[in-house]
């Protein structure tokens, strides 16, 4: 394929261009995939609205261009690499060939049961092929998939399905995760007790536990795939029809159904996939995350799938059955690119180098992270240790609602700086606006990042409520796309992305809303109000903070906590646990009844010395009693 930028130089003058003239830059990268129509007008937009369309008129499906167009000369490529669970199973691999007929197999099985263009489906299953099988054969037949991570519990489950009115989940009877096997089948039984717009369920069979299959709604995959074709014939799309849902955290308690959409989602995919990461062909390319996360849709499937890439999938986790195993699998499959999170890399540093020092790594050309700033320290041991001083470290800064990388250096390319994000991608214009959204022009400036033009890949609205969409991202800076995170441009013009500025927290690379957790707290009958807030935790970046008040006082108080935190793992998932909880007889309140998060933050970062004006508070002395039971 052939836009790749290949020099610093280069890479400048696409920038400049970019910007000078967008659409006639996007042209020409959207040249290069198999339309069924090309497009009539390219882009259209409105940020007030907001409105954006990209290759309006084109039609094609997503999937023609990860499979279909690769059989030409890449049928007998590996596609896909999956590493299980445990290191004593049998791997599997999927040439290009054998991808493009499980997918069209998956997909006529979808349509056997009623599944067609516009619906939605559930997918809610751990890190096996079949799920990103699953991915492809709904975008194969038009279905919309919205795919819900593997950790998250039923009630988190529930809403979601509830949200999108999916008509099927797709799931297994459980997953492999370090171990312990979760029982996702369990999990779906108890969502769908609330959920009337599911039909069908497809099970996987993965860990051979027990599970109930209700006659007439629950199909085992393994018997309904059996006998379908293994060609299927695609569903011709609109370049701006529903790709995917993906659910994100917001600040308020219901999670946000953020759209993406066919065609500008595709490209954007594949052109960041290629540059960012400098992939050659042949190269093994792994990224760990979790497909249940957009850097899985995006950096897992589409992206390299579409790049004609060698794609690894790992079921486990890093430190089981010990902290070497990332590295063992980087020497098993002789990696070349590998993607992860600051968060692994912190808690790999902990554990020793004991744990990297048998494996050579020598096969590693570039590293990658995501989800969070990554500190220096880890950044440096990274550089150190895995990639032994001579492999680029690309600090990539994007979002679910971004669809991909925004923020990145090009690999080998792009001058590095650590704890940096750099410079932006092409096609990417960022402003950094103060409080009042009036832009600082220059270098040396520190304020809130938004961006001003819209890209392919970019958040097309928040499923069946698009004023959400409008006043989360577009309506506290009229013009722009606003981010939720704090930023710096360095004297060379170099970005830093600081940490959140809204009342979500990143913990562990996982973006928590604080009264998500909140309501998964109330739950526990005892707890008549809570407050969360995030403080910095040296593995996972933030730490969930919890301030309880119960009904009556108890002398258990160690019970009541583990309670507490039992309710959260079975309303929530285990991802929105409190680290700490604290509990307390009141919470500082305006006479208004707000909570004053910014001093219960102050407090959990264990910085008490200066709480700032708290002449408004409805009882300023909760303040002093918070204080003395600090944890
Ligand atoms: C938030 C988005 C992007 C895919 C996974 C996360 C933070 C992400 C970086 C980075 C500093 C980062 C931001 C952003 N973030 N990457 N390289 N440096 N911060 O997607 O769950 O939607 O979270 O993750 O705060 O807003 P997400």
């Amino acid at each position: 394929m052939s836009t790749r930028i290949t020099s610093f130089e280069e890479y400048k003058t696409v920038y400049s261009e970019s910007v000078k003239n967008p659409e006639k830059f996007w042209v020409s990268v959207a040249g290069e995939y198999y339309w069924r129509r090309k497009w009539d007008e390219v882009l259209k937009w409105n940020f007030s609205e907001p409105d954006v369309k990209w290759f309006t008129g084109g039609k094609l499906n997503i999937t023609e261009n990860c499979l279909d167009r690769h059989l030409e000369s890449r049928a007998k490529q590996t596609a896909l690499i999956w590493e299980p669970n445990n290191p004593d199973e049998k791997g599997r691999t999927f040439t290009y060939r054998e991808l493009y007929h499980e997918v069209c197999r998956f997909a006529n099985m979808l349509r056997h049961h009623g599944v067609k263009k516009g619906d939605r489906v559930c997918i809610y299953m751990g890190m096996v092929p079949e799920l990103a099988i699953a991915l492809l054969g709904c975008a194969r037949i038009g279905a919309i998939h919205s795919v819900v991570f593997g950790g998250f519990s039923f009630n988190s489950l529930a809403d979601r399905i509830n949200d999108a009115e999916c008509c099927m989940v797709i799931t297994a009877d459980g997953a492999f995760r370090g171990a312990k096997d979760i029982p996702l089948k369990n999990v779906v039984d108890d969502a769908l007790k609330n959920c009337p717009s599911v039909k069908k369920v497809i099970v996987l069979k993965r860990t051979g536990s027990d599970v109930r299959m209700q006659p007439g709604r629950d199909f085992w995959c393994h018997e309904e795939i059996n006998n379908t074709h293994h060609d299927c014939h695609p569903e011709v799309m609109d370049a701006e029809d529903m790709l995917f849902i993906l659910y994100t955290s917001g600040s308020t308690g219901k999670p946000k159904g953020v759209v993406h959409t066919t065609a500008g989602y595709m490209v954007f995919a594949d052109y960041t996939f290629r540059n960012v990461f400098q992939y050659n062909d042949g190269d093994i390319y792994w990224c760990t995350a979790d497909i249940g996360w957009v850097t899985g849709h995006t950096y897992l499937v589409y992206g390299p799938l579409l790049a004609g890439a060698t794609t690894l999938m790992f079921e486990g986790i890093p430190t089981w059955p010990d902290a070497g195993r990332f590295w063992k699998i980087v020497d098993k499959y002789k990696v070349n690119i590998i993607y992860t999170a600051p968060t692994a890399i912190r808690s790999l540093q902990a554990m020793g180098l004991e744990y990297v020092k048998p494996y050579k790594l020598d096969s590693l050309r570039v590293l990658g992270t995501v989800g969070e700033p990554i500190n220096e320290e880890a950044w440096h041991w990274y550089n150190d240790n895995i990639g032994k001083k001579r492999c680029p470290i690309v600090d990539t800064w994007w979002q679910t609602e971004t669809g991909g990388i925004l923020i990145t250096p090009l690999a080998g390319i792009t001058p590095l700086k650590p704890s940096f994000a750099t410079l932006p991608f092409p096609g990417i214009q960022p402003a950094i606006v103060d409080e009042n959204g009036k832009e600082l022009s220059g270098n040396n400036v520190e304020g809130r990042l938004c961006i001003k033009f819209p890209w392919p890949g970019m958040i097309r609205t928040t499923y069946r409520n698009h004023a959400r969409c409008r006043e989360n991202y577009f309506e506290q800076y009229k013009g722009y796309y606003f981010t939720g995170d704090g930023c710096k441009r360095d004297e060379n013009g170099f970005y830093r992305i600081t940490g959140r500025v809204d009342d979500v927290i990143k913990v562990s690379g996982h973006l928590l809303g604080t009264a998500e957790v909140e309501n998964a707290i109330n739950q526990h009958p005892d707890i008549v109000e809570s407050a969360v807030v995030g403080f910095p935790h040296a593995i996972k970046g933030w730490g969930i903070y919890a301030f309880v008040i119960p009904e009556r006082e108890r002398s258990d108080k160690e019970k009541l906590k583990k309670e507490i935190s039992d309710t959260v793992t079975k309303f929530m998932g285990s991802i929105g646990r409190p680290d700490k909880i604290q509990i307390v007889r009141g919470l500082p309140k305006t006479r208004s009844g707000k909570i004053m998060r910014r001093i219960l933050r102050k407090i959990a970062e264990g910085d008490t010395s200066n709480l700032g004006d708290t002449t408004t508070l409805l009882d300023p002395s909760v303040v002093d009693e918070i204080k003395a039971g600090a944890l």
